[in-house]
């Protein structure tokens, strides 16, 4: 190879690897690489499917708390009651305040406490204050009983009522019995 044929070989070479470089850039100009944020053909899904799903898996009701009763701590449940105590009395005979006296309450007739003028909703109730019923009007009142006047928003840790409903089951010559195991289990499968 002379050094003519040699600087027009060196030249091709050089073109050829400019052209290949320069068809690179060009590529990348024209199909961006770099990912896209989101994808470029959103694909519309209604995501009524979802909400159904969420609604049904949100607790609806009351977390159960039958199992918790027997080792419930009534010291921690005498404490919340003072969040009831402007309302209501405990003790044995207590006068009715806002709300009606709750000593024995514990599987009492709904609406029942004599000298109570209670609403239109409680008065109709017509069952017993079993751990279920107070459980769910505890957990939200006004929900569990519509109309109802008690002016409280409710106790949402089942913790808190759990110790809360021990502790009104001991106000009682008397205390209801614990709830049994086939109870426990019937409510947990609610
Ligand atoms: C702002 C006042 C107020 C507070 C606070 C309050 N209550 Fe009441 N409660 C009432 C009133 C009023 C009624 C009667 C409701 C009706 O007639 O609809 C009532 C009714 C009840 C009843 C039904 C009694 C029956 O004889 O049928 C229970 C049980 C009860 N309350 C428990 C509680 C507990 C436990 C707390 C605290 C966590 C509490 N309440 C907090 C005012 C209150």
């Amino acid at each position: 190879m002379d050094d003519l044929k040699f600087n027009k070989f060196a030249a091709g070479l050089l073109c050829g690897g400019l052209l290949i470089m320069a068809g690179i850039k060009g590529a990348e100009i024209l199909l961006p690489h770099h990912t896209l944020e989101q994808n470029a053909y959103p694909i519309e899904v209604a995501d009524t499917a979802g909400a159904v799903t969420e609604a049904a898996e949100a607790p609806s009701g009351p977390e159960p708390i039958l199992a918790m009763l027997e080792t419930a701590d009534l010291a921690a449940g005498e404490k919340i009651s003072q969040k009831c105590s402007a309302c209501h009395s405990f003790n044995d005979g207590g006068k009715n305040k806002v709300g009606p006296n709750l000593w024995n309450i514990v599987n009492a007739g709904q609406g029942q406490v004599s000298g109570f003028a209670y609403s239109a909703a409680l008065a109709g109730l017509g069952g017993q204050w079993s751990y279920a019923e107070l459980n769910g009007f505890l957990h939200k009142p006004k929900t569990w009983v519509e109309g109802t006047k008690m002016n409280y928003n409710g106790l949402k840790k089942p913790k808190d009522r759990a110790d809360l409903i021990a502790w009104l089951r001991s106000l009682s010559v008397s205390p209801a019995p614990l709830p049994t195991a086939e109870e426990i289990a019937s409510e947990a499968a609610q």
